[in-house]
Order: C-alpha cells, then sequence, then structure tokens
C-alpha cells in the first residue's frame, strides 16, 4: 500500500520498522489474515504474508509457525459482496479463499485464479460475517486476524465479533478535508446508544510510536483487528 494512498497504514506509519515488525508477528501468529475486497482493490502489490512486511523477520516467523503448528503462511480471506476483485493481484494470485454472496459467486465463475477457493457464505446482499467464520472454522482456522478496512471492521463489531484490538499509534497529524481518509470504522454507529468499550492489556513504546493491545469488553469470538488509523 503506497503512500499515495492518504489511509494507508505506510503513509501513517511512514513505514516505521517496529511497526512492521508488529505487523509481521500478528500475521506470523495467524491461521488467517481477513480483509474486505475494498483493502485488496487499495493495495495493489500487497501480499498478507508475515515476510511481506518484515523480510528480516522471516525466519523467525517461520520458526515461531512450526512451533505453534501453523501452515507455512496465514491464508488471506477476502471478503466481498459484489465479486469485483482485481483478479491479477498477487495475493489471489498466490492463493486466498474468497467468502462471498451467490450473486458475487456468479460474478467470479470463471475469473478467480486456480489458487483461490470461492466460499459462498449467504444468499444475501452482504454476508453475515459469523456465517465466514463459521466458515472459517470449518477450514481448522481459529485463530483469525483482521487488517480491514473500515467496512469490514464496521460489520464484525456489528455483529460483536472482535475481541482483541493491535492498534499503533503513529506520531503524525493526518487532518480531514476533502480526502477520503476514514477513520478506524465506517458504516457503524456505535456512540450514544452501542458503546464499545475496551480494557487496554498491554503498551508497549518504540521511539514516538505506542503499540497498544485492547481486549473488547463484549464480544463472542475470537478475531483480532490489527489497525493504524489516522488521526
Ligand atoms: N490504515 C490502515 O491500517 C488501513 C487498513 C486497511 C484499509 N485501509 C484503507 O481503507 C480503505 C478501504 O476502505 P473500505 O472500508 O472500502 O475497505 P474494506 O472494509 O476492506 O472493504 C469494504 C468492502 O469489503 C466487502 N465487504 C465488507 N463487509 C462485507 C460483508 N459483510 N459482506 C460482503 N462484503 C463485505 C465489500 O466488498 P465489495 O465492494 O466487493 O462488495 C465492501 O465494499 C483504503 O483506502 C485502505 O487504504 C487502511
Amino acid at each position: 500500500m503506497g503512500p499515495e494512498y492518504p489511509s494507508s497504514g505506510s503513509a501513517i506509519s511512514g513505514r516505521e520498522p517496529a511497526d512492521r515488525f508488529v505487523m509481521g508477528l500478528l500475521r506470523a501468529c495467524a491461521d488467517a489474515v481477513l480483509i474486505g475486497a475494498g483493502t485488496l482493490r487499495a493495495t495493489p502489490g500487497h501480499r498478507w504474508t508475515p515476510d511481506h512486511v518484515c523480510p528480516q523477520a522471516a525466519p523467525a516467523f517461520a520458526e515461531l509457525r512450526r512451533n505453534l503448528r501453523h501452515a507455512a503462511r496465514p491464508e488471506l480471506v477476502v471478503v466481498t459482496a459484489s465479486g469485483d476483485l482485481p483478479t491479477e493481484h498477487p495475493a489471489l494470485q498466490s492463493g486466498a479463499l474468497v467468502a462471498t454472496t451467490a450473486d458475487g459467486a456468479r460474478r467470479l465463475e470463471g475469473r478467480l485464479p486456480p489458487t483461490c477457493t470461492a466460499l459462498p457464505a449467504g444468499e444475501g446482499p452482504a454476508l453475515r460475517m459469523a456465517d465466514v467464520l463459521a466458515a472459517l472454522h470449518a477450514h481448522g482456522h481459529t485463530a483469525v486476524l483482521t487488517e480491514g478496512g473500515p467496512h469490514l471492521i464496521g460489520n464484525l463489531l456489528g455483529e460483536g465479533l472482535l475481541d482483541e484490538l493491535f492498534l499503533t499509534t503513529s506520531p503524525v497529524l493526518a487532518g480531514r478535508a476533502d480526502t477520503p481518509r476514514p477513520g478506524l470504522i465506517t458504516g457503524l454507529e456505535l456512540l450514544p446508544r452501542q458503546p464499545a468499550w475496551a480494557d487496554l492489556i498491554s503498551a508497549r513504546r518504540r521511539t514516538s510510536y505506542l503499540f497498544l493491545r485492547y481486549r473488547l469488553r463484549s464480544s463472542g469470538a475470537r478475531v483480532g483487528l490489527r489497525s493504524e488509523p489516522a488521526l
């Protein structure tokens, strides 16, 4: 995700090595990395693997995954209602699960690379994320990390499915004018009726960056969220 995208993680973090290590470590602990199609479309060259963001730690990540008895790399899972995916994207070319609606599956028929598997997860215009997680569990994926983006996070939170939040606070002020710069959550109004309170369970600092880990109080599932929202 290049810095030309005003809400991309790398634009916000300034490609801080400690942030990239944390991102790689979270991926290294996951069975699956879940993203929305908007994030895939906004990030043409990205791969959601531990070593893509932090190649210098690749041997340590690989050893960690062996110790955790995980597959060599986490499986990428892309959620799309429309089926409008850039099928030439290297992350799809190297293999992913695509959770989609019946309409999305029709649109993707014959277009997905053979390395990808479509997971038809619902008949309606949008997927219930609980159904997507159940399908992932059926694939043996229990430790699920989501890297957003904001609409997917809104849907997961709306169904009470996020249990942890790994938040990087980057020492940069972004601001908002006419820039399409979403925050952490889009499409879901929480305050004042449904505040999602969280408890801080770990805080680390490296130079002027903060690495914060929260546990959400009202959650019924195991999905960890990693994000760097724009301030
Ligand atoms: N700073 C960060 O850490 C960070 C992280 C991630 C993303 N971002 C930024 O976020 C922006 C993209 O925002 P976004 O909100 O569009 O991203 P998104 O949440 O990744 O994607 C939204 C899309 O995901 C699919 N989707 C989500 N929930 C669904 C559901 N319940 N059922 C079916 N499909 C579902 C839909 O795809 P279809 O449209 O195909 O139906 C929807 O339009 C980009 O600019 C990106 O750079 C920033």
